[in-house]
């Protein structure tokens, strides 16, 4: 027996409603619960929504309810998803619940009494046309590290990076469009980097998938940036001592794993410490949120005195028929209204998501696949096998052997047992399913190998004595199954002659022998996707993609060009003084390695030579540049960009980055008024 175990599965967002990406994580956090726990474990399966943060207010504005609103909608509906789909969170809270407000508020007051926490004013994105100072979704612009278009917090259609603000390059309000400005703003930092060591310490004893593990400590072995926690906004948890501003989502977002345990102890009248303080924590995720759980999560934990994370499971991400997940372009799979709602079993998805490949590994998600896998597996190999023990007891023998089961089949029952539970306990699902697949298989070729519809004719006891046999892999081929399948594993265990629950058959009792006398109503127990539904289904994938297809055509036909607002903001003849503008002439340039984007210039200003690094590697070459006459603002303060100094800035027009230059011939230097 181990420790007591939290089990916990990242929490959706709640502005948009499940498909299947979310579904691999949490069917196989299902899974390893179910199983662990017919183990005779100790486990508390704990998740719930994440209703803050810029996403939820951003689609809250477009949809005009409050976040709470929209969060409750979105809570509800996953709620009754992953019920549907068989997923059975002991609790499924809400990180805008009192509990984790007040959770959230103790960890990061005993931060700040550490010391851990520090104030600092920083320059922020601010939409003079919205009016508003831009927190992550709010705005949108250039991750500074790879060139990619970039959305607030974090690059997620290049290199995968957080950002921290005011780290986009050229910034512009993700609502209006209008281009950013900097302006100064107080807030506060987590200093992350002080937890260097103890995190170079504590994660290569961290447990689950490798994927995790390794790409936390390549992270940690670069760089480690202090953290900005808090966001001017009022949907969030107050940060202590302010009013004005909210913890960033991604401290009171884990804190709410903890917060669930709480609420779920307190129902139960249990203790959330036995699990929090002494047992074992492990956290099932999508492997873009490594970072998030390896890094910035258990140095929390650690500087507020919590145990960190035993384990962190990180799964592949999921692709649609070889295409990236995209709303935008229809490459999506909503569970409910693609899956559920046409009668398709959960427990068929559950198999499919669990065997289809090895966790940390791409999912490539096809309806042909799916019945592929679905009839020659599950139908084939596994239904086929118990139904043909089973018709045979029932309709040809008339009764159940009361003859010994033999001892060899006891002894392949073992052997699957140890494989199963060792996968399943190194994180290997697919290999566990696949173990108990191979069992039935197993069970498969020994009826036909052994024939007994042929005994029963030539040597009945001999039939008795195979059919027996047969009864007893059904049987266990039914308590391993339940994890994966409940629901079919619980009507398989009806038509065996069990009255009870399977759930509450420890594994084990598939070495204790079969001991029914009778078997319930044996019916087949996987039926079969026929190609017309499979093409059914397929159809209505491929309209909502060639619908998404014709919208995106049709707005780039009638798409006119976005003349942006005039600033409101009134600037005065002396900020205008401030500026210094010179001519100058780039007489180097190259392209930022790793890059897309970027452009390092050594740009002549008269009396010096400056880096200038600039994001229009799209527009020119190095070669064009080289020669050019631009005008430059030369008393700005200088900036890194992909740890390249930049000392000043260009100029230049619209999307296509139209650079400005002087109209006659200027000496470098020469002062623009
Ligand atoms: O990436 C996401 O969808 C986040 N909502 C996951 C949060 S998991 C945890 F840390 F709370
Ligand atoms: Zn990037």
């Amino acid at each position: 027996m181990n420790k007591p175990t939290v089990v916990t599965c990242g929490l959706p967002y709640t502005n948009g409603l499940c498909h299947l990406g979310h579904l691999r994580t949490y069917i196989p956090g299902d899974f390893y619960v179910r199983y662990l726990r017919r183990l005779g474990e100790d486990i508390v399966f704990v998740c719930g929504s994440d209703n803050h943060g810029t996403p939820i207010v951003v689609s809250a504005e477009a949809e005009k309810v409050s976040p709470r609103e929209i969060s409750e909608r979105y809570h509800k509906h996953f709620d009754e998803v992953f019920k549907a789909m068989g997923v059975r969170f002991d609790r499924f809270g809400m990180t805008d619940d009192e509990t984790n407000h007040k959770r959230t508020d103790a960890i990061l007051s005993k931060l700040i009494e550490k010391g851990y926490v520090y104030e600092q004013v920083i320059q922020q994105s601010y939409c003079p046309k919205c009016g508003r100072f831009l927190p992550d979704r709010y705005v949108e612009g250039t991750c500074p590290y790879c060139g990619k278009h970039a959305r607030g917090d974090e690059c997620d259609q290049g290199c995968g990076r957080h950002l921290e603000p005011g780290e986009i390059l050229d910034p512009q309000c993700a609502t209006c469009g209008t281009k950013a400005e900097l302006r100064e703003q107080k807030h506060y930092y987590f200093k992350l980097s002080a937890f260097r060591d103890y995190l170079l310490e504590y994660l290569p004893s961290l447990q689950g998938t490798i994927n995790a593990r390794n790409y936390a400590i390549g992270w940690v072995e670069n760089e480690l940036k202090d953290w900005c926690i808090t966001r001017m906004m009022d949907w969030g948890v107050r940060f202590p001592g302010t009013d004005d501003l909210v913890c960033y989502v991604w401290v009171d977002a884990p804190i709410g794993y903890i917060s669930f345990t709480e609420e779920w102890a307190k129902e139960h009248n249990d203790s959330w410490k036995k699990y929090w303080c002494e047992g074992d924590r492990v956290h099932f995720i999508g492997s873009d949120i490594i970072y998030h759980h390896c890094v910035f999560w258990p140095a929390m934990l650690h500087g507020a005195g919590y145990q960190p994370p035993t384990a962190v499971v990180a799964s592949g991400m999921v692709t649609i028929e070889g295409e990236k997940f995209s709303k935008s372009r229809g490459y999506v799979v909503w569970t409910k209204e693609d899956y559920l709602d046409k009668g398709l079993p959960a427990d068929y998805l559950r198999y499919y998501l669990l065997d289809y490949t090895s966790h940390t590994r791409e999912l490539d998600f096809s309806w042909k696949e799916f019945q592929a896998r679905i009839n020659n597996e599950l139908v084939n190999t596994f239904g086929n096998f118990a139904n043909r023990s089973m018709t045979l007891v029932k309709n040809k023998l008339g009764h159940v052997p009361s003859v010994a089961v033999e001892e060899e089949i006891f002894a392949e029952i073992k052997k699957s047992l140890a494989l199963i539970e060792e996968n399943v306990r190194a994180y290997e699902f697919k290999a566990a399913v696949d173990n108990i697949l191979l069992l039935a298989g197993y069970g498969n070729s020994y009826i036909s190998n052994s024939a007994p519809w042929k005994l029963l004719k030539e040597d009945v006891p001999a039939a008795e004595q195979v059919l027996k046999n047969c009864l007893q892999i059904v049987k266990a081929c039914a308590l391993v199954i339940q994890p994966v399948m409940p629901e079919s594993a619980q009507k398989l265990w009806e038509m065996l002659g069990y009255t009870d629950l399977i759930e509450n058959h420890p594994i084990s009792d598939a070495l204790v022998p079969f001991e029914n006398n009778e078997l319930g109503e044996v019916k087949p127990l996987f039926p079969r996707i026929d190609d017309k539904q499979r093409e059914e289904l397929e159809a209505t994938l491929a309209k909502r993609c060639e619908e998404a297809k014709a919208k995106a055509e049709g707005k780039n036909m009638t798409e006119q060009p976005v003349i942006e607002p005039i600033s409101e903001e009134i600037v005065t003849i002396d900020d205008v003084a401030k500026l210094d503008l010179r001519v100058g002439e780039v007489i180097k340039a190259e392209k930022v390695p790793k890059t897309e984007k970027l452009l390092r210039l050594q740009v002549d200003i008269g009396s010096e030579v400056r880096q200038i690094v600039s994001s229009i590697a799209l527009e020119y070459t190095p070669e064009e540049m080289v020669g050019k006459k631009i005008i430059v603002i030369v008393n700005l303060k200088p900036a890194k960009f992909r740890g390249e100094e930049s000392n000043g800035m260009l100029f230049a027009a619209g999307e296509e980055a139209s650079l400005l230059i002087p109209l006659r011939d200027v000496p470098n230097g020469t002062k623009v008024h």
